[in-house]
């Protein structure tokens, strides 16, 4: 049965089908280990909870305005002037189902087809794809640092004619990498005088460690707010365990968010009334789950790299934030795909192969799991990859061996 040009060549996101693979292999009674998880083990913040459970026991549970409920939008407004020192107005919010919604309907507002998106790699699975369901094209551009920290002039060399934004994400899924804060006052700087927009997902933002606070980008644009280009993305479900609530949402100047509440009002009307009330909840209760994740993140982020350390062939930068790692495997395997596919069969651990972020030769590690997981699991991959190691390990109540 035919489908749509779209839907044959949209690709699904390998985050999410891995994470269904691990789920099937736990449920048939495999002792899998999920180091491809893009969700840490937080529980949702009791203010959360009670807020969506006050709304819940009332019975009335109606649509939104699409833009959001105003007191999330107040709760945003007053997040962006605390996390960010900008102050915007409630024009300038639009309330989405998750982060990756937000970017969907901000890339169908503002991408005609075959217009042009700078999306620098390694980059987030979703970017290229979204930007293909706008039928515009993602132009990818590589990265020639082992930092993986964009370049400016390999940016400046793929904008043409069509281009009209640059997405940029860091804290970095996949790298862990914070930009330096003069790196991002480039970006801001060069979209502006090129007139593109730039599109800042932040969804990792405080999830930042070793003292290091990602910039606000609005400290470096001094232009006009309502022409100005800037958008950030953000949502609570990386900060507040909150993944399944699926609230995230966008400020930009009104005419992009009027734009979005268009596109948004024929989709899907508005987010729930009540996970945007658990998310008022969040945003405006008690923080310090926030940064009790972000020490645990920490901590870790430093067992992970201790572990890796036993792979004697395998580089990896320390990433400064997030809960991923990019090690570089190609002494082992070039073929990413070919190594994931190995380490989940041989060792039943799952990781995500580098190609699917535009980076071939690396694996993305989470560490947002149990140290325990961390341990084991970076024990087994020591074990399918190091032929000095035994022939065999246990693995649950399996002997598995490696030839
Ligand atoms: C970089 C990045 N942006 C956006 C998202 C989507 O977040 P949400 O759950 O709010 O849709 C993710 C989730 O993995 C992500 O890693």
């Amino acid at each position: 049965m035919p489908l749509s040009h779209l839907a044959e060549e949209i690709c699904d996101p390998p985050t999410l089908k891995l994470s269904q693979k691990a789920r099937d292999l736990k449920a048939q009674g495999e002792a899998v280990i999920h180091l491809g998880s893009g969700e840490p083990l937080n529980k949702t913040p009791q203010s959360a909870i009670d807020h969506c459970r006050k709304l819940l026991e009332t019975g009335e549970i109606r649509y939104s305005p699409t833009e959001g409920a105003p007191t999330l939008i107040q709760a945003i407004i007053g997040y962006t002037e605390k996390n960010y020192a900008k102050t915007v107005d409630k024009q300038n919010v639009i309330v989405c189902n998750g982060a990756k919604h937000a970017l969907y309907t901000l890339i169908m507002t503002i991408i005609n087809p075959d217009e042009e998106v700078i999306i620098p790699a390694p980059y987030w699975v979703s970017y290229p794809e979204l930007v293909k369901m706008a039928y515009g094209q993602p132009v990818i551009v590589p990265c020639t640092n082992d930092q993986f920290f964009p370049n400016m002039t390999d940016i400046s060399a793929a904008v043409t004619s069509k281009t009209r934004a640059i997405i940029i994400n860091s804290p970095n899924n996949p790298s862990g990498a914070i930009f330096p804060d003069a790196l991002i006052k480039e970006l801001v700087d060069f979209c502006a005088k090129n007139d593109l927009y730039l599109i800042m997902d932040d969804i990792y933002h405080k999830l930042a460690f070793d003292n290091q606070t990602p910039v606000s980008c609005y400290s470096f644009s001094n232009g006009n707010p309502e022409t100005s280009k800037l958008v950030v993305i953000n949502g609570v479900s990386k900060l507040y365990g909150m993944t399944g609530f699926r609230i995230g949402w966008a400020v930009a100047n009104h005419r992009v968010i009027a734009g979005m509440s268009t596109i948004a009002a024929q989709t899907v009307s508005c987010a729930s009334i009540l996970t945007q009330t658990a998310a008022v909840g969040a945003l405006t209760g008690d923080q310090a789950p926030v940064e009790s994740l972000r020490l645990t993140l920490q901590n870790n982020r430093d067992i992970m790299l201790r572990e890796l350390k036993q792979l004697a062939n395998v580089k990896v930068r320390v990433p400064k934030g997030t809960f991923y790692c990019l090690p570089d495997f190609s002494a082992y395997e070039k073929d990413s795909v070919k190594l994931s596919e190995y380490l989940l069969e041989k060792a039943l651990v799952v990781t995500i192969p580098g190609k699917e972020f535009g980076i071939e030769g690396h694996l993305r590690l989470s560490y947002c799991g149990s140290e325990q997981d961390i341990i084991e699991g970076v024990a087994r991959i020591k074990w399918a990859l190091d032929t000095q190691s035994p022939d065999t390990i246990q693995i649950g109540n399996r002997t598995v061996r490696r030839k």
